[in-house]
């Protein structure tokens, strides 16, 4: 007789590049964790809500994230089962600039602060869309969201903590013409991401990026800010969240079949999002961190270099 087939996430798991955890949580001494997870209702999101919920123990919070409470309310359904994690819904509009800070305050109050935050909601756009239309809503959602879920949240991270931004691998200055590469500078503060992003968001808006370097494709330079974002925190935050444990990073999932890529690229044979979701549920519950991966881009566990390697 053959074997089972092998499950999802077990095909993921053991291809997982990081030490994997046993599902629930043993030690019932340890306080409840909380997760967070943005843009929730669907796709990667959605999957990890799953993944954290059934690999966390009955002590530990997920929350659920978005901007349809029906939806979060089946995306909890789903996920809750008699062994893991509570699941939660939240509503967060991650473009409201006013929701942020309003959610920091809800998890101070509520549990003292946050263990894990996977940043990853995202604005859907298709190629047939005017970018010029849809820019300014796009970065909302996936920067200046990006850059207040971090000044909002990170202060509520505790000791072991992990936030991880979803970006993507295309988010390296090697995707931008050499020109470019000062708009991100080493010693960019968040404050400058923000304003980098701003500047090429209204060229786009106003058609005046024709004919400068800037790609067409308006997923590069936003991904790219996200992780220019994480470099920023990094660079004033690292020794102290080394010392804490603590791990602040940006992870590209690979190429997953949601109608985010479908509506660009035959993604037909890509995993899932709750294949994907399990190496990055690994990473999440590491034991101790890989310090070459705080405030870096990776995907499956490789570091992706920040800019052209000289030769
Ligand atoms: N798909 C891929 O192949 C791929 C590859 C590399 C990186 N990524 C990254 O992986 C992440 C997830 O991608 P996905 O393919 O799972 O995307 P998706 O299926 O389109 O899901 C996007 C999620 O973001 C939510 N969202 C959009 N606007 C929001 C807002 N204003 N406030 C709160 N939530 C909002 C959506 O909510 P609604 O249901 O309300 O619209 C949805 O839950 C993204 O960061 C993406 O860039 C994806």
């Amino acid at each position: 007789m053959s074997a089972p087939p092998a499950s999802a996430a077990t095909r993921y798991a053991a291809a997982s590049p990081y030490p994997s955890r046993p599902a629930g949580r043993l030690d019932m001494t340890e306080p409840g964790r909380v997760a967070l997870i943005t843009g929730a209702t669907q796709g990667l999101g959605a999957a990890l809500v799953g993944e954290l919920a059934r690999r966390l123990g009955p002590h530990d919070t997920v929350y659920a994230t978005g901007r349809d409470l029906d939806r979060l309310a089946e995306v909890c359904e789903a996920a809750s089962t008699s062994t893991g994690a509570q699941v939660r819904s939240e509503h967060f509009d991650v473009s409201d600039p006013q929701r942020t800070p309003q959610l920091a305050d809800l998890m101070r109050e509520r549990h003292g602060g946050v263990d894990i935050v996977f940043n990853n909601a995202v604005m859907r756009v298709a190629p047939d869309d005017d970018i010029a239309a849809v820019v300014a809503p796009y970065v909302e959602v996936n920067n200046f969201a990006t850059t207040r879920i971090l000044r909002a949240l990170l202060p509520l991270l505790r000791d072991n903590g992990r936030f991880v931004v979803i970006a993507s691998s295309l988010g390296t200055l090697n995707y931008l013409a050499p020109v470019l590469h000062e708009r991100f500078p080493d010693d960019a503060t968040l404050d400058d991401v923000d304003a980098a992003v701003a500047g090429w968001r209204d060229l786009v808006a106003d058609g005046s990026v024709r004919g400068t370097p800037w790609p067409g494709f308006i997923n590069i330079p936003s991904k790219v800010a996200q992780v220019a974002a994480i470099r920023a925190v990094a660079r004033t935050h690292r020794e102290a969240h080394l010392a804490r444990g603590t791990l602040v990073t940006a992870v590209c999932p690979g190429m997953m079949n949601t109608p985010t890529s479908a509506a660009f690229w035959d993604v037909s044979d890509a995993p899932s999002p709750q294949e994907a979701a399990v190496p990055l549920v690994d990473l999440a519950l590491m034991e101790s961190i890989d310090p070459n991966l705080y405030g870096q881009l990776s995907r499956d566990g490789q570091v992706l270099p920040w800019k052209p390697v000289a030769v």
